[in-house]
């Protein structure tokens, strides 16, 4: 498939994904959002894609935002719904895809683009890299969960100071947050990201997948994220997986795993 926004590589079972409007600064655009949700619903039905990395074109951003110049004169009613769609076809579509997605975040992380970030399930930066939330800046809140998602990762103050204050923090301070888990040179940072997304991809892709449910499950208010883990937990008694998993410990040699 062809996208205009993005580009998908066919490398596999690891496939980059990379935000392509590099004069834009990879801002998200109403047909980017879309493209990335059609890209990761293939991938994710795709059975030779174990994990997914995310990351921006050329050498200045990850992603510097919601694209501006699309919703500057929206009303309250198009304001709403801006967010509910994007929230619903990208941002929560990605945190809960039963596949791992890694953002490689190789510059500015801005707004949309940080709040993008934050919706893959973890985050490794380049050092040149800026994060921020600077839509109080612009009159409005973040509208793509990161009033929800940079809590969780950095604690509530150091949240309200970064939204209250739309500054900017390093990829150094970030580590610091916990907001990414690497920092790492630009060079070596898609290398770096497929070292990491090589060893996940040793592991069960199935057992991961109700890893990242029950993990989520945790961040939730509607599900109780133990009963979540039990569920999942059992469930992986029935997998193929787990009895390769298993069999092969026993036998002293290492997994197969058919990924079912
Ligand atoms: N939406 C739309 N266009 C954007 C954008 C965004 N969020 N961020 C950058 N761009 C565009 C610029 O308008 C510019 O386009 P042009 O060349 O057609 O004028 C191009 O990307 C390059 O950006 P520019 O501002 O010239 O680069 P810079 O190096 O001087 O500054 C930033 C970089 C990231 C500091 C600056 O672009 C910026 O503040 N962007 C907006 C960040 C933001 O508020 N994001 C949250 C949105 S809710």
């Amino acid at each position: 498939m062809s996208y205009n926004t993005i580009l998908v590589d066919d490398a596999q079972p690891i496939t980059t994904v990379t935000i392509n409007r590099p004069n834009k600064l990879n801002a998200l655009n109403t047909e980017t959002i879309k493209e990335l949700h059609a890209a990761f619903s293939n991938l994710q039905k795709d059975k030779d894609v174990k994990v997914i990395i995310l990351t921006g074109s050329g050498e200045k951003a990850f992603v510097a935002g919601a694209d501006i110049s699309e919703f500057a004169d929206f009303s309250v009613k198009e304001g709403k719904k801006l967010a509910a769609k994007g929230q619903k076809l990208l941002f929560d579509f990605i945190e809960n895809l039963s596949k791992p997605v890694i953002a490689a975040v190789n510059g500015f992380a801005l707004g949309g683009g940080l709040e993008l970030a934050m919706s893959c399930h973890f985050r490794i930066a380049s050092d040149n890299a800026k994060m921020g939330l600077p839509e109080v800046s612009l009159g409005v809140i973040p509208g793509y969960g990161g009033t929800q998602r940079l809590p969780q990762l950095v604690g509530k103050g150091r949240a309200m100071e970064l939204i209250m204050t739309a500054g900017m923090i390093s990829a150094e301070q970030a580590n610091t947050y916990g907001l990414v888990n690497h920092v790492v040179t630009q060079e070596e940072l898609l290398p770096f990201c497929e070292k990491i997304a090589n060893k996940i991809s040793n592991n069960s892709t199935v057992a991961i997948s109700y890893a990242i449910k029950a993990v989520n499950a945790g961040f939730m208010n509607t599900v109780n994220g133990y009963e979540q883990e039990i569920n999942s937990f059992g469930a992986c008694f029935g997998t193929d997986d787990f009895t390769e998993g298993t069999t092969a410990f026993l036998e002293k040699r290492k997994a197969d795993f058919p990924g079912s």
